[in-house]
């Protein structure tokens, strides 16, 4: 773990994330401060999932609030997010949801889950988020069956290997017009070797390689450098 002190927050890096240069970490802090300021349950739901031993591996309070802005644009009745973690990125988004906006958050660990749980409760927005446990690829047919869709934005932040199923399932359960955002697509730069072995590159090539040949999808990246190091976000719009 490499640890990081800014103004605000401690950052802990997973190992396979590089360190963020200072000057990034300076740059979110001065944007981070103005549009992203220190906030009672989100600095408390971090907090709740470094105590309870979660990954640091959260979106950046900018990152969040990017979700968050998404959600003001589209004002999305049906949110999907495929990854909860201690549900930090749901909280950005489900506190801008429209009236009768909900989100559905998949997560494979019953232990992440509670977190999140007890961390949306906190936040009162628990009754606008469906939080269901188990694999995201057991989960998705089973929301399709139940006609839970369409979803009108999907927020794509589970293991990474699987994105091109995630992708395939996104596009099944979307309607013309819906927003497809996956998280963590550039990894340090590693995304650019193809004869990476990496699982986690292998399989976000694969869906960055669905998305171009998808006539349905008109698709970008986004890099971004931040205090989650050097990463990026896929954004992509159903036509
Ligand atoms: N979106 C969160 C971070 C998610 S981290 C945030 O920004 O706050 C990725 C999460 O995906 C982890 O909690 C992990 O347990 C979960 N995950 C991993 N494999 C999964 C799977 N097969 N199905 C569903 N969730 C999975
Ligand atoms: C990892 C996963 C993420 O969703 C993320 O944003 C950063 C790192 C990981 O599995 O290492
Ligand atoms: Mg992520």
């Amino acid at each position: 773990m490499v640890s990081k002190k800014t103004e605000k927050q401690e950052y802990r890096l997973p190992g396979n994330l590089k360190m963020a240069r200072p000057e990034w970490i300076a740059v979110d802090a001065y944007f981070g401060g103005l549009l992203a300021p220190p906030d009672a349950h989100l600095d408390a739901a971090l907090k709740a999932n470094r105590a309870a031993g979660l990954p640091a591996i959260d979106v950046s309070p900018l990152q969040g609030k990017f979700l968050q802005v998404l959600v003001r644009m589209l004002r999305p009745k049906r949110v999907l997010e495929i990854g909860t973690l201690g549900g930090y990125s749901t909280i950005w988004m489900a506190r801008a949801l429209p009236r009768g906006g909900r989100i559905v958050s998949l997560e494979f660990l019953q232990k992440h889950a509670d977190v999140a749980r007890k961390n949306l409760e906190n936040a009162g927005l628990l009754k606008r988020v469906d939080l269901r446990v188990g694999r995201a690829l057991d989960s998705l047919p089973k929301l399709a069956a139940s006609g839970a869709g369409p979803f009108d934005l999907i927020f794509i932040d589970a293991d990474k290997p699987n994105n091109p199923q995630y992708l395939k399932w996104a596009l099944k359960l979307a309607r013309v017009g819906t927003v497809i955002v996956v998280d963590n697509v550039v990894r340090d730069g590693k995304v650019a070797d193809a004869k990476s072995a990496d699982p986690d590159v292998r399989g976000t090539r694969r869906m960055t390689s669905l998305m171009a040949r998808e006539p349905q999808l008109c698709a970008t990246v986004v890099q971004n450098v931040g205090v989650k190091g050097y990463d990026g976000f896929a954004i992509a719009v159903v036509e």
